[in-house]
């Protein structure tokens, strides 16, 4: 195991805030929030989305970074560190096995936005009529080789950057993809508020509508703000791992919330008045990326062939980038794991995730066609590693983490990474202390139970 002293660090600060940020800014951002935003209200659930950014997700943030860093160890060996000899350690394998288990879903829909960054590049939609995208979706998602082989091609490209290293590979991938990201989300967004029409999507996406503002879009806005920042498994406080000493841990989480924020709206401003120009109601999830928008864009463009050639292969690289970056931190998480608790030598260890990551893929990605009829509770492969990982591995990871700093955690430990051993001031520590010690905690229960189907 690498010692403390000698083990690696981000070069740079904003190489650290870019890496994090690209870990929270995924599929996450475009497929769920401009759905769940226009569906609970628009910009009232913006309002209550940031409270839920602020007063949970940001603390939460920092305490996984308190963890990383303070440890300068993998997930699971933070508890170790932290908490020698207590079952706190089950909280660092649980996040583990969690992204463990959505590297192998999440790849699968991953390889699919490589599909048709193909497609779109060989100009495949061109011409196709509204039910001919339901139809290729299904007999591409359905065909046993194609959709293995894009999985098993993103998880190798995800392999290759976790070989290069924290700083050589990470680091350098994030400071390159991430500004590339921004600048295709920007340009897509504005094409798509240029078009005719597009301020019924506006108004959809931002009119704030508070007789939609019901408990339910409190427990969506929770649970999203938790996925879409990557919380509750570890991912961060491993990244937090690689922080330097002088790094301020308010302000980066308060970085990478803006920008998954900022990026998630900007999606919303691509999608819906894209959508809302040609008369389509936008859906979420799979078939809003895969049957909805491709159909969206050809129309919107289709008087201008070679605009809705360069629209449609944009919003796929920029959905493969946003993929891309977070797997790579999923990836981390456990090749760390394997590489410092069981003395696996990274490569290999990274070896060993790709590969066993790739099995599982393998059965989610068949789980939409030859395994479809396999099912788990009544859920296929693909969707119970879904629902057992962000409905109930993440929230709890993320209250765990929660009561871990709040409660058993010396006071002074979480002061000295807070305050970067009282060099900064933090004006906010008993307000941060008491959010993760009664506020979150109470909150996650909530949604945990309303998920779960008991409320
Ligand atoms: N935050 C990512 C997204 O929005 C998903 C993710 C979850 C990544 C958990 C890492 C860990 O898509």
């Amino acid at each position: 195991m690498e010692s403390k002293q000698n083990r690696v660090n981000f070069g740079s600060k904003i190489g650290a805030i870019l890496a994090a940020a690209g870990s929270a800014v995924g599929l996450g951002n475009i497929w769920r929030f401009p759905y769940e935003t226009g569906n609970h209200g628009g910009a009232a659930f913006i309002l209550i989305y940031l409270c839920c950014v602020a007063f949970m997700g940001l603390p939460i943030m920092m305490a996984e970074f308190t963890v990383g860093r303070r440890s300068r160890a993998n997930t699971a060996g933070a508890y170790k560190v932290l908490a020698p000899g207590t079952p706190w350690r089950g909280v660092g394998y649980m996040g583990v096995l969690a992204g463990f288990l959505i590297l192998s879903y999440y790849s699968v829909v991953a390889g699919w936005t490589l599909e048709y960054t193909w497609q779109s590049l060989a100009n495949g939609f061109a011409g196709m009529s509204s039910g001919d995208y339901t139809q290729f979706f299904a007999d591409f998602s359905a065909n046993p080789w194609r959709s293995v082989l894009w999985m098993a091609v993103f998880m190798f490209m995800t392999h290759w950057v976790i070989i290069k290293g924290v700083k050589e590979g990470i680091e350098k991938s994030s400071k390159i993809m991430m500004p590339m990201l921004f600048i295709f989300i920007v340009v897509l967004a504005v094409c798509s508020i240029m078009l005719p029409n597009s301020e019924k999507g506006l108004e959809f996406l931002l009119k704030p509508d508070f007789s939609k503002v019901t408990p339910s879009a409190f427990l969506a806005a929770m649970g999203q703000a938790f996925f879409s920042l990557s919380l509750g498994l570890g991912c961060l406080s491993t990244y937090a791992s690689y922080f330097s000493k002088d790094a301020n841990l308010s302000k980066t989480a308060m970085s990478v919330g803006v920008i998954d924020t900022l990026v998630a709206i900007t999606a919303g401003l691509i999608i819906f008045p894209a959508a809302f120009s040609v008369g389509v109601s936008p859906d979420a999830g799979p078939s809003l990326l895969f049957i909805t928008l491709p159909n969206v864009f050809q129309m919107a463009f289709g008087g201008v062939p070679i605009l809705a050639y360069i629209f449609s292969l944009m919003f796929y690289v920029l959905l493969a980038l946003a993929a891309f970056t977070s797997t790579i931190s999923m990836h981390e998480v456990v090749t760390a794991f394997v590489n410092e608790d069981w003395k696996v030598p990274r490569k290999k260890a990274a070896c060993y995730v790709t590969l066993f990551c790739t099995v599982l893929g393998v059965l989610s990605a068949l789980s939409f066609g030859v395994l479809a009829d396999v099912k788990i509770f009544g859920l296929t492969f693909f969707e119970f590693l879904d629902t057992i990982t962000s409905k109930v591995m993440l929230p709890l990871g993320a209250m765990l983490v929660s009561i871990f700093v709040g409660w058993y955690l010396d006071r002074r430990i979480v002061w000295d990474e807070i305050s970067n051993e009282g060099s900064l001031k933090v004006p906010f520590f008993k307000v941060y202390i008491f959010i993760l010690r009664y506020f979150a905690p109470i909150a996650i229960a909530l949604i945990f139970i309303k998920e779960m189907g008991l409320w």
